[in-house]
């Protein structure tokens, strides 16, 4: 990397281009979002060895229920198995957070979003928000309907409704996104991080996902560096 660095705090990635890096090689689309879960592992530690303090990344959206049964069973059987292998690298100052609707999932996957939530990691460096049944819709009624319910319950009067309390119910932790990357051709946000996105710088990139390196990443900071973020000032 070049030496004018400037590390975003937040740093979104929208994951996309499995099924067309899958299809370019006359292999089921599953193969795909098999190899984009090593990738974002191996993106994950990159943060950490980077010390980019909160990465989130967009695995599953509200609206992707909408594909094949066979897909969206194999990429929940992913991120079980992704999941289940975490447990046995404890300790990688890793923190994992899931942003998004937990309701619809099966048990035996929320025990395990559970688990890894609460794992110790040691010292955090990183936190990795992962995106599923995330959408920046949805976040946002989920944290008007917070609101409604605490102004129902005499806790919250209407002058209390500010971007802050709206901010504080959302499902990241973090308000906002100081960089989003959208790799794979596509240039839209896809609903994601809406709220988060106000003042994000954005950074598209044609390669897919599974192909995207350490370097791809390297260069999408290098762009953001020499970006010059005025947040409605001169
Ligand atoms: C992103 O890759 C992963 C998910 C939405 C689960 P896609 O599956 O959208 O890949 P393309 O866009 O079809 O290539
Ligand atoms: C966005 O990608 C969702 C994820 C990467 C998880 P999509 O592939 O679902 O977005 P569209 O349909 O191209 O806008
Ligand atoms: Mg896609």
């Amino acid at each position: 990397m070049t030496d004018k660095i400037i590390l975003p705090e937040h740093v979104g990635i929208i994951m996309d281009g499995n099924g067309r890096w899958a299809k370019k090689r006359g292999l089921p689309r599953n193969a795909g979002h098999k190899k984009g879960a090593e990738v974002f592992e191996k993106t994950s530690r990159h943060c950490r060895d980077l010390g980019i303090k909160y990465l989130t990344v967009y695995a599953f959206s509200t609206e992707n229920w909408k594909r094949p049964k066979e897909e969206v069973d194999g990429v929940m059987n992913l991120m079980r198995s992704y999941l289940k292998s975490m447990k046995k690298a404890a300790n990688e100052h890793i923190a994992v957070r899931f942003i998004g609707d937990k309701t619809p999932f099966d048990d035996d996957l929320k025990a395990l979003m559970d688990e890894a939530e609460n794992a110790d990691v040691g010292e955090v460096i990183t936190t990795v928000q992962i995106a599923l049944n995330y959408g920046g819709r949805d976040e946002i009624v989920h944290a008007v309907k917070d609101i409604a319910k605490d102004i129902k319950e005499g806790k919250l009067s209407l002058d209390d409704i500010t971007e802050d309390s709206i901010s504080e119910r959302l499902y990241s932790e973090t308000p906002e996104a100081d960089l989003i990357i959208r790799p794979s051709g596509e240039e839209r946000l896809s609903n994601f991080l809406l709220w988060e996105s106000a003042y994000s710088e954005f950074v598209f990139m044609d390669v897919l996902w599974p192909d995207f390196t350490n370097e791809d990443f390297d260069k999408a900071i290098e762009e953001y560096s020499r970006r010059n973020r005025r947040f409605g000032g001169i």
